[in-house]
């Protein structure tokens, strides 16, 4: 798990101006709200008073108030008003750390990390996401799995064949699952998207609306590392885009925004039909990841055998030993050994501008600036035969 990345926090008609809303992510409690123009922030739930919840205070000119003793706090973070020093000045310590927000995508996302605006990793952009042709549905799935298992399946060709013996498709040819998946490299992330003998005729749900120049290619790829897109695309008019913006709960569970985008089946009539096999679909991986062992992905490639179907995987996690050397991974273990006596903050970029902050920042696992961009220069690589 890593600071400096966008997470997604809640739907957005979860996120209201009267009731804050509590969210875990990364092991650590915030809390959502809007103000008086409808505008979300996203705060660490801890005030810094004496360790209230913000999220089980209200929201009051929006502002969040906290239940213990009534101090506010803005969506910048700033306490604004202390019921007990009315008149006196509010101590400058007195602030909650406050992340970035966007809302998009019927999502409202955080980043939660302290880079400043021009140095973080962008949030992913779906392109016809609002486009008339296209049409999206969001789903959110908790899943007792850790997230970066989760993003490896995703970027698994071969498991479709295995898992999802159904619906079949898109499924690579067994001479073809020996050649190393291609990879290309991506902004923040590794892709590979190739042609598959799609049967237009497989996926017995769907099979009667086809029309088109037939595409027959399919791929997935990460951005960051919990940012997942597959594209299905049997023809041009009949493709399936889902993106996946993973929110890691804490270290062995996950809560999945699943947008799943098509440009055909577009009348509201197939909106059931196209949930129904997407989510059967989902809950075959579900069935997998959460028995997976272990929980978490081995700290060396040599604790499980990789081959060359594994290419993506093992791209992925060079992206993560990248993210390593930037000193940006949770130092989990650590966090949870004092969770109970010290009340940990993700810092925010407020803490590089200024001092004072009340809340230890999360520990972090030491970086190596050397290292940095080792992992992922240049070359694709082929998956370490064992
Ligand atoms: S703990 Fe929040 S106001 Fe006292
Ligand atoms: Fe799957």
């Amino acid at each position: 798990m890593y600071i400096n990345f966008w997470y997604p926090i809640a739907r957005s008609e979860e996120v209201s101006a009267d009731k804050p809303l509590r969210v875990q992510l990364l092991g650590l409690p915030f809390v959502t709200f809007r103000d008086e123009d409808g505008k979300a922030h996203v705060l660490s739930d801890t005030c810094v008073h004496r360790g209230g919840s913000l999220s089980a205070g209200w929201v009051r000119g929006g502002r969040a108030v906290c239940p213990y003793h009534g101090w506010e706090f803005g969506g910048d973070g700033k306490c604004r008003h202390v019921p007990s020093l009315v008149g006196a000045k509010i101590p400058a310590r007195a602030k909650v750390d406050s992340y970035p927000v966007q809302e998009k995508y019927g999502i409202v996302f955080a980043f939660l990390g302290d880079l400043p605006e021009e140095e973080r990793p962008p949030l992913y952009n779906i392109e016809e996401y609002g486009d008339p042709g296209w049409k999206a549905q969001l789903y959110v799935i908790n899943l007792n799995a850790y997230y970066e298992r989760s993003m490896e399946n995703g970027l698994d060709p071969i498991h479709n064949q295995f898992v999802h013996p159904k619906q079949g498709a898109p499924m690579l040819e067994p001479e073809r699952q020996r050649e190393p998946v291609p990879m290309e490299d991506i902004p923040w992330g590794s892709k590979f998207y190739m042609k598959y003998p799609i049967k237009l005729d497989q996926n017995t749900d769907l099979k009667d609306v086809k029309s088109g120049e037939r595409i027959g290619a399919a791929g997935s790829w990460h951005q960051g590392p919990n940012q997942l897109v597959t594209w299905i695309d049997i023809s041009k008019e009949n493709a399936f885009h889902q993106y996946l913006f993973e929110a890691p709960v804490d270290d062995c569970s996950t809560r999945i925004f699943f947008i799943n985008m098509r440009n055909w089946l577009l009348d509201d009539q197939y909106d059931e039909r196209v949930e129904q096999a997407t989510l059967e679909i989902v809950h075959e991986d579900v069935a997998i990841l959460e028995r997976l062992n272990p929980v978490r992905t081995p700290e060396t490639n040599t604790k499980e055998i990789l081959v060359p179907g594994d290419t993506a995987v093992v791209r992925y996690r060079e992206y993560l030993k990248d993210w390593d050397a930037r000193g940006w991974r949770i130092d989990f273990k650590a966090l949870k050994e004092r969770a109970g006596d010290v009340a940990f903050a993700i810092p925010s970029p407020g803490r590089r501008e200024h001092g004072n902050w009340v809340l230890d920042p999360v520990p972090l696992k030491p970086g190596n600036p050397e290292m940095v961009g080792s992992a992922t220069r240049g070359r694709q690589r082929e998956a370490g035969a064992a």
